[in-house]
């Protein structure tokens, strides 16, 4: 990854690597919003806390509610309080960093209010506090085009000039390809995409930032990496809860949308593409986009063969009772949206082709998981096969992104004993027990590049636009079809059986999430 040589630099450290940060100021629009309160602060405070931030920077929150800087401050201290993940929070670091935090009161469509803020970023009394800036767009997307065209005009953003400024926006990009080429449009009116950072949570996670580590730096693993030695992929990300208070924007987005265009298709992206010539960004991320650009299109038949979408009705998850989604707040009593997905895709490039890919995520499932699966295929059917049948399964290596992080490989033991039987046992790694328990928050990985201006960890325009091309040919295929009977599931199980027979066809079948103890 880059280290960039940047005037007044301190160094930011995340393991072995060190990085050149220059002072800045982080500005936050949408200062009194979930997201600042939850994740942002938070992580930019840790980041202080492990002595990660510029020597000199400042966090100026932006939104209509009126505060004051001491008053936005306490606000802050009492929800760090709640969503800190070290506890308690340090008092005197609490003091230094709280110090460091400016409110700026105002309406996103007052070009006044962009001036007070340009004001209070040049009475901080140092050039780079004034030019070099993190515009955090914690705000609708809907917005982004009024900021980034007002910051624009009050000269905070320039495409060439002093300094760099730079944009994070949160998901969701757009809603389909259409919407998502807009807001791509209106995002780089005022700014190249070079400034443009979009965060997908899901890579700041050091599982999936191991994924590359993992495939091209062991030889046992790379050589197998392909459809000579691998059977089939799959894919899960379940999750226990259900959709409780965010109906009304699940109403909007369905398991589709919110997991598999994003999350899914990044995870998908990492394990199978081909290694970059370098890990600078660009490498990285031009391997993604041709991995997506390879996925074989979904005709509506394939969609109808290939794609299986359900909706949970009342049951019980662990014990505890369920709602069924058309039951839940601010979701229509007939909604057809969809709370589960599971397909079947194919890569058509040389080192993947014939391999499916098994994609999987849902809500009020049996647990909460992430991982994937890499199936090898089975050995000759002589020999111990011919003896030991199905208990002779397939060697499987599974990484387990969330939670109990960390890899786990699956193979054939002899049960001892003089009679010949076979079976499975695992080879476990896990983060904690080897690393300890480093968990920084993916946030705080995520602002930091953003700070030091490395996109490897964000996704580019193409990625995001190639993505929602898949997702809008599944779609299209489901378009006008209201749910029937075969889609619904019961909250507390795995989905519709159609997701079983999915892979029943092939003679596949999912494997429950490994749950390490
Ligand atoms: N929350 C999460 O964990 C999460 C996760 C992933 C993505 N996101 C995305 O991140 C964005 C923010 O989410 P959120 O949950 O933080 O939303 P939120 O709680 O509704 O906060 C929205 C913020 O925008 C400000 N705002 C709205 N209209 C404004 C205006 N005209 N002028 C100035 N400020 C305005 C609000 O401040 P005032 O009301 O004080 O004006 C508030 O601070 C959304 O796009 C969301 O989809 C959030």
């Amino acid at each position: 990854m880059n280290v960039l040589n940047l005037s007044e630099p301190s160094h930011g450290d995340i393991g072995a690597e060190r990085k050149l940060l220059t002072p800045c100021t982080i500005v936050i629009f949408g200062a009194s919003g979930d997201l600042t309160a939850r994740k942002l602060i938070p992580a930019l405070y840790h980041l202080f806390k492990d002595k990660q931030m510029p020597q000199d920077f400042r966090v100026v929150g932006f939104a209509r509610r009126e505060k004051t800087d001491d008053s936005w401050r306490k606000e802050l201290r009492a929800d760090l309080d709640e969503f800190s993940r070290t506890k308690p929070v340090d008092d005197k670091i609490w003091a230094d960093f709280a110090g460091k935090i400016h409110y700026c009161q105002g309406d996103l469509t007052d070009t006044a209010a962009y001036h007070k803020l340009e004001n209070l970023l040049t009475s901080f009394g140092h050039a780079s506090l004034r030019e070099n800036l993190l515009f955090y767009l914690a705000i609708s997307p809907s917005q982004f085009g009024t900021v980034v065209e007002q910051v624009h005009h009050t000269g905070l953003l320039n495409k060439e000039g002093a300094g760099w400024q730079r944009i994070v926006v949160e998901k969701p990009f757009g809603h389909d390809l259409a919407s998502a080429q807009a807001l791509n449009r209106e995002l780089t009116r005022f700014a190249h995409e070079q400034q443009v950072f979009r965060i997908d949570h899901y890579l700041g996670k050091e599982t999936v930032q191991n994924i590359l580590m993992f495939r091209f730096s062991n030889s046992i693993f790379e050589q197998l990496w392909n459809r000579n030695s691998v059977d089939h992929v799959q894919i899960t990300v379940s999750e226990k809860i259900g959709v409780g208070a965010r109906g009304g924007y699940y109403e909007e987005a369905g398991a589709l949308r919110d997991m598999v265009q994003n999350h899914i298709l990044q995870v998908l992206s990492l394990i199978a593409m081909e290694p970059p010539v370098s890990l600078e960004a660009e490498a990285v991320r031009d391997e993604k986009v041709k991995l997506l650009k390879s996925i074989r299109e979904l005709t509506p038949e394939d969609v109808a063969r290939q794609v299986v979408r359900g909706q949970y009705f009342a049951g019980q998850v662990g014990g505890e009772a369920r709602p069924g989604y058309r039951q839940e707040p601010k979701v229509k009593p007939d909604s057809n949206v969809e709370t589960f997905v599971a397909l079947k895709l194919f890569i058509d490039n040389w080192r993947w082709s014939g391999v499916p890919f098994y994609l999987r995520t849902g809500k009020n499932l049996p647990l909460s998981a992430s991982e994937v699966r890499i199936q090898f295929r089975p050995t000759p059917n002589v020999l111990f096969a011919a003896k030991c049948g199905k208990s002779l399964g397939a060697n499987a290596l599974t990484l387990r992104l969330q939670p109990n992080e960390g890899i786990s490989l699956r193979f054939n033991g002899k049960v001892p004993g003089s009679t010949i039987s076979a079976r499975p046992v695992r080879m476990h790694f896990s983060y904690d027990s080897e690393f300890g328990a480093y968990t920084p928050e993916a946030y705080e990985r995520l602002l930091l590049e953003a700070i030091v201006g490395d996109a490897t960890l964000f996704i580019r325009r193409d990625e995001v636009e190639t993505a929602w091309q898949i997702a809008d040919s599944i779609r299209n295929g489901w378009d006008g079809k209201p749910l029937t009977n075969r889609e619904f599931y019961s909250a507390g199980t795995w989905g519709p059986i159609a997701a079983d027979d999915l892979l029943a066809q092939a003679g596949h079948e999912w494997h429950e999430p490994a749950v390490i103890r």
